[in-house]
């Protein structure tokens, strides 16, 4: 039933990307399940929407997807209020497409986006779903970041219950972890027992390079600092598809790796950087090591080169990581029981049309796992460059086992 479900879902995307330069054979392990080249929203009326367009409320041309995340019958995807004319800033899309480039239904519903107090969503970044159907939203309470950033609300976790389709907890990030201009721009979650109470959400500050952690069961945030969350300034100068910009962002992509006598190692990485780093998860879990962990972070291995940049990475229920590389249009994998060398790393897609800047990547929790991939042109959507003839944002989807066939990260 789980499987039949699965296959619907591969068969049902009609766009394939046929061959993936770098595998001997055709592959069907990545597909694209939506594709935008200016993304709608389904309002309340034809009037409603006339109006948002008339008043600056909705700006085609502004709403960009960066989040995404997977739940049963839907896909969730968030557009950040990066310039204006963003009217929601979360969505549903259901899992069967029925059209290529539907409009998005704003999440859980439009009031959420409509409060112009801080009682509602205001511009969120990503989300990462729990086991028990718990989604963890971060809403980083600024707009307007590529225009005149305005912090109008704090930056908040918010608890939806995906079954009941309502918000059942908000978290204010407390203010003295909040630095001037930082932006807290990535979640995980990691959960571990069945009921999901011993849960903790770990959050990036890109800018301001921290690690927040908020633990579940009693609300609690902290916050640590390290020399390995900055950006490597060599690596923030991008090229991309002849587009050069500088973007110093410092930590940023984070993935958990396998559960073993009560720990696992929490895998991380900053932007503009080629190199990955591990800590445990027993460290960072416990507050009172916020000053007095220092040699617990570690290089991990290898630099991944001059064109290393990683957005999002996430690894699968058999330790393969996966990973956004921005700057060569790809997918990477690492099989996390073998060292973190060059050799051990490999590409599972590449594709100059579909992958330009793969922002986020998530996997699901069913079964068998599918991994979800939103690539969005960020650079091009931030100067003005993205063609509206052309498709610009893709919802993506990945096959785990088949897209590391015939690579080195194929185990038997
Ligand atoms: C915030 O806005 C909502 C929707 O407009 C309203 O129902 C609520 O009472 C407001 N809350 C406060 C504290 O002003
Ligand atoms: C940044 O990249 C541009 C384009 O490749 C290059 O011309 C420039 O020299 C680079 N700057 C540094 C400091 O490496
Ligand atoms: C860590 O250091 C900061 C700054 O000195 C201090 O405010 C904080 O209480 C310390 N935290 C712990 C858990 O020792
Ligand atoms: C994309 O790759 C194809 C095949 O390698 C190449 O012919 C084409 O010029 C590339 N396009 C861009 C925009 O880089």
């Amino acid at each position: 039933m789980r499987l039949l479900s699965h296959l619907r879902l591969f068969s049902a995307a009609v766009f394939f990307i046929g061959i993936l330069d770098v595998l001997a054979s055709p592959q069907k392990s990545l597909g694209t399940l939506y594709r935008w080249k200016q993304m709608g929203f389904v309002f309340p009326t034809p009037e409603d929407r006339d109006a948002a367009i008339q008043s600056g409320a909705y700006i085609p041309a502004n709403v960009i997807p960066l989040g995404v995340e997977r739940w049963k019958s839907r896909v969730f995807v968030s557009t950040p209020r990066w310039k204006k004319g963003i009217p929601a800033s979360l969505a549903a899309l259901p899992i069967e497409a029925t059209e290529a480039s539907p409009p998005l239904t704003p999440y859980p519903s439009w009031d959420w986006h409509t409060a112009d107090n801080c009682t509602g969503i205001t511009s969120v970044f990503r989300m990462a779903i729990d086991h028990c159907g718990i989604m963890w939203v971060l809403d980083s309470g600024q707009v307007e970041a590529f225009e005149t950033p305005r912090q109008i609300c704090p930056p908040t976790l918010i608890a939806i219950n995906l079954e009941k389709d309502s918000v059942v907890g908000r978290f204010q990030i407390p203010e003295q972890f909040v630095l001037q201009d930082s932006l807290i721009t990535n979640i995980i979650v990691d959960s571990r027992d069945p009921q999901c109470r011993d849960l903790h959400v770990y959050i990036s500050d890109v800018r301001r390079f921290g690690l927040i952690v908020f633990r579940a069961a009693d609300a609690a945030f902290w916050r640590f600092s390290h020399y390995t969350f900055y950006p490597d300034p060599i690596l923030s100068n991008y090229t991309l598809h002849g587009v050069n910009f500088q973007w110093t962002d410092g930590l940023f992509g984070m993935s958990l790796g396998s559960y073993h006598l009560g720990d696992r190692p929490l895998y991380y990485h900053s932007m503009s950087s080629s190199l990955e780093f591990v800590v445990l998860t027993s460290v960072i879990r416990d507050p009172s090591r916020v000053n007095d962990s220092v040699d617990e972070f570690k290089l991990l291995g290898e630099s991944r080169g001059p064109t290393g940049q990683v957005s999002a990475a996430a690894v699968d229920r058999n330790g393969i990581m996966f990973f956004n590389l921005v700057s060569q249009d790809s997918i990477g994998c690492w099989d996390t029981r073998k060292q973190y060398k060059i050799e051990n790393l490999g590409i599972v897609a590449k594709n100059n049309k579909t992958l330009v800047f793969p922002n986020d990547l998530r996997l699901d929790h069913e079964v068998p796992q599918v991994g979800w991939i939103i690539s969005n042109r960020l650079p091009m959507y931030q100067f003005n460059l993205n063609n509206a003839n052309e498709y610009n944002y893709r919802v993506m989807f990945l096959d785990p086992l088949a897209a590391i066939k015939h690579t080195v990260c194929q185990y038997n």
